[in-house]
């Protein structure tokens, strides 16, 4: 590691990277009215996927939900018909659990510190060093990914920036160099390189990087060895029997439980383990569905990020709206309910037909 080097860069990475920004940042929706309501529920969902994913989410949640009066009071099954797809759904219960705190707590008036910002539910170090220096352009860095790599890179960091250690050092070395009066635009322009130029695995466009010169890791070509990330735990595989119930018009959905995985989500019925068609059918009418046969409905895996699902799917015709569901036209369905995106892809077998 280049220490003596290390020591001079932070100070010197400000005014390049704004330099550039300037001409290079994306026009995004949330970029050009940065009201911390707008730039907490981004945040949110920029954890989860990809900017392009994200655009069409939120423009529907703000034309739906434009404030914090608003988010407070929605109903829970249209707060998830709005995340749906998007996963991790107790973020958007902690969304509305912390709009009402900050209307209770701050009079509806959002709090601009970090430590008042991280008292809120679900805004953790990142989100309230976001909304902090956008928002209110204070000196917080919001050290995601992305900007753990661009530092790490640029640094020729080798440590394992998975760690509280390495992850706190870069926060607090970065902290140290915020520029006054560009705060919201320094946090913006390391994510944006991150997301732009300085890319993972091993593909950074060095050649076009306002820090091409300063980066360490350029110099001695091992941007492809940075970030060093300890190896994940491998995720443990769950096998599932999913029914595609249908009675007439209708299909059977259900909640799951209130707590764990997918906790109050809808789903389709399933259970553990992958069952022959005929097991299917008698667990079907088990049910009381009063099934006629099954037929398998293709296979399916979703990973979560500590379990992998595998799933086969029967779709049985029963003769039944069996109590244990509710039973749901497509139409009605598609109004109200939000499923989560592992089911999703049985739907084109479940409302095929009829
Ligand atoms: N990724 C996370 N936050 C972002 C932001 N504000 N702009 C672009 N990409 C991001």
């Amino acid at each position: 590691m280049n220490m003596g080097q290390e020591q001079d860069i932070f100070p010197r990475l400000p005014a390049p990277l704004l330099a550039w920004y300037d001409t290079h940042a994306r026009v995004l929706p949330w970029r050009g009215n940065p009201a911390p309501y707008r730039v907490w529920i981004s945040e949110i969902m920029l954890q989860q996927t990809r900017v392009e994913a994200v655009k069409p989410y939120f423009e529907r949640f703000l034309a739906e939900l434009p404030d914090l009066e608003a988010l407070a009071a929605a109903p829970e099954d249209v707060l998830l018909k709005l995340w749906e797809g998007l996963g991790y759904y107790n973020r958007v219960r902690n969304l509305r659990k912390a709009a009402k705190a900050i209307l209770e707590r701050y009079g509806g008036v959002f709090p601009s510190s970090c430590e008042e910002l991280m008292s809120l539910p679900g805004i953790g170090e990142y989100t309230a060093g976001a909304i902090a220096s956008i928002s209110f352009g204070l000196p917080c860095p919001a050290v995601d990914g992305n900007v753990l790599r661009v530092i790490a890179r640029v640094t020729e960091n080798r440590g394992d920036v998975m760690k509280d250690k390495v992850h706190g050092e870069i926060a607090s070395r970065l902290k140290a160099v915020y520029p006054a009066g560009r705060c919201g635009d320094f946090t913006q322009s390391l994510m944006e390189l991150g997301a732009t130029v300085c890319l993972p695995n091993g593909e950074p466009m060095c050649l076009v990087c306002p820090w091409r010169g300063l980066c360490v890791a350029c110099r001695e070509g091992s941007t492809d060895e940075i970030p060093v990330k300890a190896a994940k735990k491998a995720r443990s595989i769950e096998e599932k029997t999913v029914f595609l119930l249908r009675c007439g018009e209708k299909a059977a959905f259900r909640r799951r439980p209130r707590a764990g995985l997918l906790a109050g989500m809808w789903e389709l019925p399933n259970v553990e383990g992958v069952l022959p068609a005929a097991q299917a059918s008698a667990q079907a009418a088990q049910w009381g569905a009063e099934p006629l046969c099954a037929v398998p409905a293709g296979k399916a895996v979703h990973v979560f990020t500590h379990k992998e699902w595998h799933m086969q799917g029967f779709r049985i015709e029963c003769g039944r709206e069996a109590e244990a569901f509710a039973w749901m036209t497509r139409s009605e369905f598609e109004a109200a309910l939000a499923l989560p995106s592992a089911f999703r892809g049985f739907l084109e077998f479940l409302w095929r037909g009829r």
